[in-house]
C-alpha cells in the first residue's frame, strides 16, 4: 500500500512536471485537439463518461515519443475540450529496464452491480479489459504459461474512479488463446472492445483476430470467464489486418423504436481509396446477444457508389469496397464510449497513421486525438449512413464568427490573415444550380503569405466530391506519401447547396461534408506564419457564397 501511494505520488508530480515544462506553443502543438504534454500516443483506449467526467485513457509510451513499452496513459475532462493529463494508469510491467508485459488496446466499463465482485464497500468498480502483449515466453503468476510474443486477453480493476489499477493477476490473461480452430492466431489477437448488453443481461467483448480480418464475440456474466458466440468478417475492405473492433447501437434517424447497430474496424494497411496506411470502415447491421448480422446493403459486391469512386481519375483506388469511416489519412482506431446515452454516442480517434506516425516533426510529444465526434445514423440518399458531428464546448472556446455572403468568386478572393485555428463554415450551390462553369470551388487555408505554401479544402462539381490537398502544406518531407490530396463522395444537399464545416488546428484540417455523412481528417505542419486564407472558384465563377470563419482559441489556457 506504501508503495504505491509512494509510486502514485512519483507519477503525480513527474506528470505535473512533464506538464509545466511545456509551453502547449510549440510550432504545431494542436490547440483544441489532445495531446500528451510529451511522448508518444496511439489507439485511445477506455473511453468512459461517469460522474460528470470524460475519461479517456490511450497507448503511451511513458519513456519516448515513438511506439513502446505501452502502458495506458490517462486524461480527463469535463466538457471533452479542456483535457488533464492524469498519471500513467497501465504502466508496462517491469518498466523501464525488463519488460514482461505491455497493455495493449481495450475498453473501460462500470460494473453498476458488482457482477465481477472486484467492489469493495462502497462504489461501483470500474473494469478495463485489454490485451495484454507478452514480449518473452513465461509463466505467470496465474500459472498460465504464455509464448514469445503472445497477446491475450485481460482485465483490471480500479476502486478510484478510474485513478489507479489493479491487474487481475491471480487469472490473468482471463481469455488466453484464440478459440479452435484459430489457435494459431495468438500473436494477432486483440483489442477488446466490451459492453452491456441489457436484454440478456450480460457482457459483450468484440475481439479481433486481426489477420484473418474477422471479428470474435463473447459473452459474459460476471468479465472474468467468457464465452464464444460467433464470429463475423471478413467482409468488405481487407487490405490489411483488422483491429480496434467496436460495435454499438444506434436509432436510425432519431427513431428510438428502429435501432440498428453499427461496427467499426481499423484497417492497417488499406484504408480509404487515395491513402496509404491506416483507415476506419463501418458496417450496418442488427444484433441480438450472441451474432452480428450485417444488412445486405452494407456488404459490397461492387456496387455503383463503388464503382463511382473507383472511377475517378486523381486517387489511385485501393480498396474501395467498404463504408468508409472517414476519407483521410489521418483517423484511425476509433472508440465509443461507454456510459452514455444512446443517442450521445460520441468517438474519438488517434489522428495520425501507422505509415509515416513516428516520423511527423512534433516535439516534444507525436500524435493527437481527433475532436470527438458524436454520431448518428441517417437514411440520405435512400441509404443509411454514421453521420458524425464534431463534439467540443465550441460556445467557451469559439470566438464570435464573421459571417458573410461573397455574391461571387472568380479565381480567388482574399480573406486576408485568418489565423491559425479556425472553424469555418462554407455554403455554396451545387454547379446545376448557380455556378458559373466553375469545376471546383473551396477555400486555402493556413497559406503563406504567397501561397506558396497552402492547404485546399475544396469540392469537385462534376464527380461531386470533396477534398483536401496538402501536397505544399508545410513540412511534406518525412514520408514519400505525405503530399497528396484526398477525396471523398458527397452529393449536394436537395436544396442543391453543399455545405463544408472546416476545423482548422496548429497541424491538422478536418473537414465535415454535407450533415456530417462525409469526412477528410488530415495532418499537415505549416509554417507558423501561414496564417492566410482565400477562397478559389477554378475554372469559372461560384456565385452567392455563404462564408463563416471563427476563431478558436486554445483550450491550454
Ligand atoms: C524541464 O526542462 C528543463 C530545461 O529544458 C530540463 O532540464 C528538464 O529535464 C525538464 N524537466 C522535465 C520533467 O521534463
Ligand atoms: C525480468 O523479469 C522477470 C519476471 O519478473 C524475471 O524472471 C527476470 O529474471 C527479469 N530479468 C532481468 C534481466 O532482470
Ligand atoms: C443491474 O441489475 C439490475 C437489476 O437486476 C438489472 O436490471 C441491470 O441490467 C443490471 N445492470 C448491470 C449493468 O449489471
Ligand atoms: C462486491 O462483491 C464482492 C465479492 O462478492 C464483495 O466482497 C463486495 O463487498 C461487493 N461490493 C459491493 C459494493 O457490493
Ligand atoms: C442470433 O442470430 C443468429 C443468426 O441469425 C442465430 O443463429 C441465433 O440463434 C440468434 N440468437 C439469439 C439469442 O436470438
Ligand atoms: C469579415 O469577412 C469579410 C469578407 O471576407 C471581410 O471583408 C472582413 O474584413 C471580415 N471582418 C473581420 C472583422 O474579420
Ligand atoms: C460567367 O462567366 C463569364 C466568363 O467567365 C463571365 O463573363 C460572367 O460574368 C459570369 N457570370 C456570372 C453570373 O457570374
Ligand atoms: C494538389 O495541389 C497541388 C499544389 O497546388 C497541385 O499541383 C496538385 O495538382 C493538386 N492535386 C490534385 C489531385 O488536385
Ligand atoms: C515564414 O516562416 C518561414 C519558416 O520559418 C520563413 O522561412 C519565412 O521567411 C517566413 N515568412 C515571412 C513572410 O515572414
Amino acid at each position: 500500500m506504501r508503495l504505491k501511494v509512494l509510486l502514485l505520488g512519483a507519477f503525480v508530480s513527474q506528470i505535473e512536471a512533464a506538464q509545466s515544462n511545456v509551453s502547449y506553443t510549440e510550432l504545431y502543438r494542436p490547440q483544441y485537439h489532445y495531446t500528451p504534454a510529451r511522448n508518444w500516443i496511439n489507439d485511445p483506449n477506455g473511453l468512459v463518461y461517469a460522474d460528470g467526467t470524460y475519461h479517456m485513457y490511450y497507448q503511451y509510451n511513458p519513456g519516448g515519443d515513438t511506439w513502446g513499452a505501452m502502458s495506458w496513459g490517462h486524461a480527463s475532462s469535463k466538457d471533452l475540450t479542456h483535457w488533464k493529463e492524469q498519471p500513467v494508469a497501465l504502466l508496462a510491467r517491469g518498466y523501464p529496464d525488463n519488460i514482461t508485459e505491455m497493455f495493449f488496446s481495450g475498453s473501460v466499463v462500470i460494473d453498476q452491480n458488482n457482477t465481477s465482485g472486484f467492489g469493495n464497500k462502497g462504489d461501483a468498480p470500474w473494469v478495463a479489459m485489454y490485451t495484454s502483449y507478452y514480449p518473452l515466453q513465461q509463466v505467470l503468476p496465474s500459472g498460465k504459461q504464455v509464448r514469445d510474443q503472445q497477446q491475450a486477453q485481460s482485465i483490471a480493476y480500479s476502486l478510484d474512479h478510474g485513478a489507479t489499477w489493479t491487474t487481475y493477476d491471480e487469472h490473468n490473461p482471463i481469455i488466453l488463446d484464440p478459440p479452435a480452430p484459430y489457435q494459431d492466431q495468438y500473436l494477432d489477437f486483440r483489442d477488446p472492445n466490451i459492453f452491456w448488453y441489457q436484454p440478456i443481461k450480460k457482457w459483450v467483448a468484440v475481439i479481433s483476430l486481426a489477420k484473418l480480418h474477422k471479428l470474435l464475440i463473447y459473452t459474459s456474466p460476471n468479465l472474468r470467464q467468457w464465452s464464444l458466440e460467433s464470429e463475423f468478417g471478413p467482409f468488405n475492405a481487407v487490405g490489411g489486418v483488422w483491429e480496434c473492433p467496436n460495435l454499438f447501437p444506434l436509432p436510425l434517424d432519431g427513431d428510438e423504436s428502429k435501432v440498428k447497430w453499427v461496427a467499426i474496424v481499423g484497417l492497417n494497411p488499406g484504408g480509404p481509396p487515395g491513402t496509404v496506411g491506416s483507415g476506419i470502415q463501418y458496417f450496418v447491421g442488427d444484433f441480438n446477444g450472441s451474432t452480428f448480422t450485417p444488412d445486405l446493403n452494407s456488404i459490397h459486391g461492387g456496387d455503383k457508389d463503388s464503382e463511382r469512386t473507383r472511377s475517378f481519375a486523381n486517387s489511385p483506388a485501393t480498396d474501395d469496397n467498404a463504408n468508409w469511416l472517414d476519407w483521410g489519412p489521418d483517423f484511425y482506431a476509433a472508440q465509443a464510449y461507454n456510459g452514455l446515452p444512446q443517442d450521445q454516442r460520441t468517438i474519438i480517434s488517434w489522428m495520425n497513421n501507422w505509415q509515416y506516425g513516428a516520423t511527423i516533426p512534433t516535439s516534444p510529444w507525436r500524435s493527437a486525438m481527433s475532436i470527438p465526434r458524436q454520431l448518428s445514423l441517417k437514411t440520405i440518399d435512400q441509404k443509411i449512413a454514421v453521420v458524425q458531428e464534431p463534439k467540443e464546448s465550441w460556445k467557451a472556446i469559439t470566438e464570435a464568427g464573421n459571417v458573410s455572403t461573397v455574391p461571387s468568386v472568380t479565381g480567388v478572393h482574399r480573406l486576408g490573415e485568418i489565423g491559425k485555428a479556425v472553424d469555418i463554415q462554407l455554403t455554396f450551390p451545387s454547379r446545376e444550380a448557380a455556378t458559373n462553369g466553375s469545376s471546383e470551388f473551396g477555400i486555402i487555408v493556413r497559406a503563406s503569405e504567397d501561397f506558396s505554401q497552402q492547404t485546399r479544402v475544396g469540392y469537385d462539381f462534376a464527380t461531386q466530391q470533396v477534398f483536401i490537398n496538402r501536397t505544399i502544406s508545410g513540412d511534406v518531407s518525412f514520408d514519400s506519401t505525405f503530399a497528396s490530396a484526398y477525396y471523398a463522395p458527397l452529393s449536394p444537399a436537395t436544396d442543391n447547396t453543399v455545405t463544408l464545416h472546416i476545423f482548422v488546428d496548429w497541424s491538422s484540417v478536418e473537414v465535415f461534408g454535407g450533415q456530417g455523412q462525409t469526412t477528410i481528417t488530415t495532418q499537415i505542419f505549416p509554417s507558423d506564419n501561414a496564417t492566410y486564407a482565400q477562397l478559389f472558384s477554378t475554372g469559372g465563377s461560384t456565385n452567392n457564397v455563404q462564408l463563416s470563419i471563427s476563431k478558436v482559441r486554445s483550450t491550454w489556457t
